[in-house]
């Protein structure tokens, strides 16, 4: 079959698979092709067991591979002949020299700058998918300026606003899709050939185009805002546990303003994920690096509380049960950053799971998608840790139960016998309160939300 376009998608990860298939499926006229140095991703997603899990992704994946979506390692061969590149590699926050702990790591990201150079004949549009510091796309031309031909790359800002879990639902339908680019006349000729991608299925009101500067800090805003909305409701939870206000009755109050809105108000062990982090200290570091002192320690404020509502969550556990957890068995209810996913970078049960094994605590994990990244994860880790995929065999001779990750299938356990096979006193830490309190407390339960009076049975001091 003759393609109208050939779309190149250089990193296979979380966002580049789906967000080709996505495409694929939605424009059937052009082929995609995802490329990755990684062999053995490449693998998976050429197999019946892809490398990431989201749901209605395999359907897609099955539907559109070996028609116009195609995955390989051959990097070189596929930029030749690709007229649109999508950089879509990771960019985690640099562990080394200037920077180190708060900077994009943009080692990746220049690689394949020179890999395009290298290996173009033909002017092309760059698109950076990966999210990036403001003003990445001028070094990028920088590089893109000395191929050896004098070709011409125009470089377009079009950020992801996927969130994992939700990634094909958010990329079919999404809030909107950011294109930037200069205002030259080039420039807007290239950001309309991104338009016309999207405008397969979204609709046209819904695709902003601005210019390069704005798409690239709008970015990084959203995730700061997002994160911000969680840091301040888990803030208040703290306050709500020494007042006996509850946070679910504060956040639907507040959040049925409508200039406030309802979402991104649920209460937690604190916010994970490998980007809201990453992308807030990559903030704070732009911020501090223009001498905006005020900026950046107020958004570094939001990591700090992601920090504080961890450290207190895990207090709160070791308090509760008496001062000590040595030789005590836990069951963690998820590993994963979210629900629907089997990601757990930056998760809060590594750092839960951690914390409880320095105490000594006997940990047995269990997670619907994420056991095996939980495995590698505590893999240096040092105490005694089973996975156990059954919750019901997970909790058995436990003394407490920790909520971790929200997974639907959690809230609908027979709590009763659970209860009946653990140690007593037995005790419930809902990290996400997802489940109903009271019925724990009947059952016999001491049950401590996040955010709201614990129910317990000991006589009050
Ligand atoms: P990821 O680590 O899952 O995938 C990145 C892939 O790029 C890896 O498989 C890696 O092997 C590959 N890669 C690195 N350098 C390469 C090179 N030179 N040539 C070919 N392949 C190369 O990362 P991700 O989660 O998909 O994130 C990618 C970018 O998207 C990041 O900037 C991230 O901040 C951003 N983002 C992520 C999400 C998310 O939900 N994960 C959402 C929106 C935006
Ligand atoms: C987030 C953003 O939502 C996406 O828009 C963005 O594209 C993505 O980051 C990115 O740049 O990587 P993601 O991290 O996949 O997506 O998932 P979220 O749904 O945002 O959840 C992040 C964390 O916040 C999770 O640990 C979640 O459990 C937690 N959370 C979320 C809360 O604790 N409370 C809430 O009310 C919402």
């Amino acid at each position: 079959m003759n393609f109208r376009k050939n779309i190149l998608c250089i990193g296979a990860g979380y966002v580049g698979g789906p967000t080709m298939a996505v495409i694929a499926m939605k424009c059937p006229e052009y082929r995609i092709t995802v490329v990755d140095i990684n062999e053995d991703r490449i693998k998976a997603w050429n197999s019946d067991h892809l490398p990431i899990f989201e749901p209605r992704l395999e359907e897609i994946v099955r539907q559109t591979r070996g028609v116009n979506l195609f995955f390989s390692t051959d990097i070189k061969k596929n930029i030749k002949e690709a007229e649109i590149i999508f950089v879509s590699v990771n960019t985690p926050t640099k562990t080394f020299g200037q920077g180190a702990g708060m900077a994009s790591d943009l080692q990746y990201w220049e690689k394949t700058a020179y890999q395009i150079i290298e290996n173009s004949e033909d002017p092309k549009i760059i698109v950076e998918k990966s999210t990036l510091p403001v003003k990445t796309a001028q070094a990028m031309e920088r590089i893109l300026k000395e191929s050896k031909n004098h070709l011409r790359f125009e470089v377009i800002s079009n950020p992801e606003f996927l969130a994992e879990g939700s990634a094909v639902r958010d990329l079919i339908e999404p809030d909107r899709v950011l294109i930037g680019s200069h205002q030259t006349e080039s420039g807007l000729e290239a950001a309309n050939e991104i338009v016309d991608i999207y405008a397969h299925w979204v609709p046209r009101e819904k695709i902003v185009t601005t210019n390069l500067w704005s798409s690239e800090l709008s970015k990084l805003v959203a995730n700061a805002f997002l994160a911000q909305r969680i840091s301040s409701i888990n803030s208040i939870s703290a306050l709500c546990e020494k007042t006996e206000a509850d946070v679910s009755e504060i956040a639907y109050a507040v959040g049925t303003d409508s200039r406030i809105g309802s979402k991104f108000l649920n209460a937690s062990l604190g916010f994970g994920g490998s980007c809201f982090k990453k992308d807030i200290l990559n903030l704070v570091y732009i911020a501090r690096s223009y001498g905006l002192t005020e900026v950046a320690d107020y958004w570094e404020s939001v990591i700090k509380i992601n920090e504080y509502q961890q450290e207190r969550f895990v207090r709160n556990i070791i308090k509760a049960m008496f001062n000590t957890i040595v030789d005590k068995k836990i069951a963690l209810f998820g590993f994963a950053f979210k629900a629907n996913t089997g990601d757990t970078r930056e998760s809060p049960g590594k750092h839960v799971a951690k914390k409880l094994l320095e105490e000594k605590a006997i940990l047995s994990i269990t997670d619907p998608q994420a056991l095996d990244n939980a495995r590698s994860d505590l893999a240096g880790a040092d105490g005694n840790v089973c996975y156990e995929i059954d919750p019901y065999k997970a909790a058995l001779n436990t003394s407490a139960i920790v909520i971790v990750t929200e997974w639907d299938v959690f809230k609908s356990l027979d709590y009763g016998r659970i209860f009946e096979n653990m140690r007593k006193p037995a005790f419930i830490f809902d990290g996400r309160n997802i489940l109903n309190h009271r019925h724990l407390f009947k059952i016999g339960f001491n049950v401590y939300p996040i955010g709201k009076p614990s129910l317990t049975h000991f006589e009050k001091s």
